[in-house]
């Protein structure tokens, strides 16, 4: 569905109210687009670049530059895993391991049930609640694998009823 569906109007008149002219809201409207695509994706640059009279390219590298954005098609849940120095001395690097080993993927892989990508970044700044990760940008913090496995469990049956 494009971001001019009628859908966005209203978040999308909230960006722009916010700023003195359109191209400023440009990186709420990229979000705006990841939501929708799953990814900053050609169509979504086009239609933010569009919104925001701002050429393709200009919308692009904005895109590029923050790691916020995901240049690739990922899954549901998007897991960014700290493993900068605070938390792998809290035990990241093995929690990080262990995930994909749980999800059966490499770093910055996706699940074949398209659930699940995991990356690992650097600081996220909740370096004393290691091992942490950002999940579509809300953190989980403390966590260790047997709380991961609950929580994966939760949201393949979650996907598995809504598919029903
Ligand atoms: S080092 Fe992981 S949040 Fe800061």
């Amino acid at each position: 569905m494009p971001l001019t569906d009628k859908k966005y109007a209203d978040r999308i008149q909230t960006a722009f109210a916010k700023y003195p002219d359109k191209r400023s809201a440009v990186m709420p409207l990229l979000y705006l687009a990841q939501e929708e695509y799953g990814w900053v994706s050609p169509e979504g640059i086009a239609e933010v670049a569009e919104l925001c009279e701002m050429d393709p390219t200009q919308v692009k590298s904005i895109a590029g530059f923050y790691t916020m954005y995901s240049e690739h098609p990922k899954g549901k849940y998007w897991l960014q895993v700290c493993t900068d120095l605070c938390c792998a001395l809290g035990g990241a690097d093995q929690f990080y391991e262990e995930l994909k080993q749980e999800l059966g993927v490499d770093d910055g892989g996706t699940t074949e049930d398209g659930l699940f990508t995991v990356e690992h970044v650097m600081c996220l700044a909740a370096c004393d609640k290691p091992p942490m990760l950002q999940c579509n940008f809300h953190y989980m913090e403390n966590l260790n694998m047997d709380k991961m496995r609950a929580w994966i469990a939760e949201k393949r049956a979650e996907a598995a009823k809504a598919k029903k």
